[in-house]
């Protein structure tokens, strides 16, 4: 008769020492595989007399049982010790993750003027007005004769317009007749600001113009201008006044000395040009006050009632102001940059000198 015992110790020794999962596989099918040990031994229970059977075969399947859980046991075992190995091994350093991203990883900042711009923005929104937006491929709709510059009109000299096809060439017209061009400025906006609405309404609207023009410190043909608009009953100058120094003394944080002189846009009636003291030069004169002391920065006025009615809007009820804000221009004064095609030039040790994210 075979001792069960000793074979159940035999097993236990060398499961003891066991590492690997494939050598406790082995180990269990030496015992319990299909011609392991402890299998003949069950196989040969038929070849028994009833009482040996008896005996001897509850015990045998005992150690068959308890040969098999033991293998799983040691099997989890080393499947634990295996993660804690690894968790070990190839922990994540967390600090040398830090100082690689450091020394490789170039942060990204706002352009000066996107600075400015969302400044202004939200000093806006704070006063009730909506941002809007608007095509920067335009039509003579928006861009002059919903503004009262009506084809012809000397006033469409004034900027020097980027067309898509020679004015002139009837043959080059749209399909709808009208002429496509590169919006000169963002007045383009008013008009399509009010088609929209109904009054009283008040409005920002941020974004580039283009015009054919010489470059200079202060000249460049690709700019931003921040057009806004506020049409109601009974606005007037002195409203229009109120709004602009109180977004320059924000911008600056202090007050900032302005003065009104009479300007001619056809959208306005009356018009002014709204300067402001120079703040680089404080007002002795340098290239970007030209050396008059003072920057043109808002040309402005009391919307012309032919343009109300192009939008919409009776102008015998309501009325409203407009202007066209330089923002290229504020964003010089308030970082004292000395030239505006530093705005456009894309230098990287230009742009890195503003607030990072
Ligand atoms: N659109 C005008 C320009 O670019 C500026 C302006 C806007 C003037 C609104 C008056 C009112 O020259």
């Amino acid at each position: 008769m075979v001792d069960l015992e000793k074979i159940k110790e035999k097993f236990l020794a060398s499961l003891s020492v066991l590492t690997k999962e494939a050598e406790v596989l082995n180990l269990k099918s030496e015992y319990v595989g299909k011609n392991g040990a402890v299998s003949e031994i069950l196989k040969s229970l038929k070849d028994m007399n009833a009482d040996e059977r008896k005996a001897f075969g509850p015990k045998a399947n005992e150690l068959k049982d308890f040969i098999q859980d033991q293998s799983t046991i040691h099997l989890s075992k080393i499947e634990v010790l295996e993660i804690n190995k690894k968790l070990a091994e190839d922990r994540i350093d967390i600090s040398l993750t830090d100082q690689v991203l450091v020394k490789t990883i170039k942060h990204g900042g706002f352009h000066p003027r996107t600075l400015v711009q969302q400044e202004i923005e939200d000093i806006f929104l704070s006063m009730g007005f909506d941002v809007l937006d608007g095509p920067h491929i335009e039509d003579e709709f928006h861009n002059f004769e919903a503004l009262n510059i009506p084809a012809d009109h000397p006033a469409r000299d004034m900027q020097d317009t980027f067309w898509f096809h020679d004015p002139h060439d009837e043959e080059a017209k749209d399909k709808t007749g009208k002429k496509r061009l590169l919006r000169s400025h963002t007045s383009t906006i008013q008009v399509r600001g009010m088609l929209g609405r109904k009054p009283p309404f008040r409005f920002i609207a941020p974004g580039i113009v283009f015009r054919s023009e010489r470059t200079d410190a202060s000249h460049e043909m690709v700019f931003t201008q921040l057009e806004g608009m506020m049409i109601g009953k009974d606005i007037s100058v002195a409203n229009l006044i109120y709004f602009m120094k109180t977004i320059l003394a924000e911008i600056f944080k202090k007050d900032v000395e302005v003065r009104l002189r009479p300007g001619y846009f056809p959208f306005v009636e009356p018009g002014f040009e709204l300067d402001i003291r120079c703040l680089i030069c404080s007002g002795t004169g340098c290239s970007v006050c030209k050396q008059i002391g003072w920057v043109e920065l808002l040309p402005c006025g009391m919307v012309h009632p032919n343009v109300l009615k192009a939008g919409g809007i009776d102008s015998d009820v309501y009325n409203g102001f407009a202007f066209g804000l330089g923002l290229d221009r504020l964003v010089m004064m308030k970082y004292g940059i000395d030239d505006i095609r530093h705005l456009q030039s894309g230098d990287l040790r230009f742009n890195s000198q503003f607030k990072l994210f």
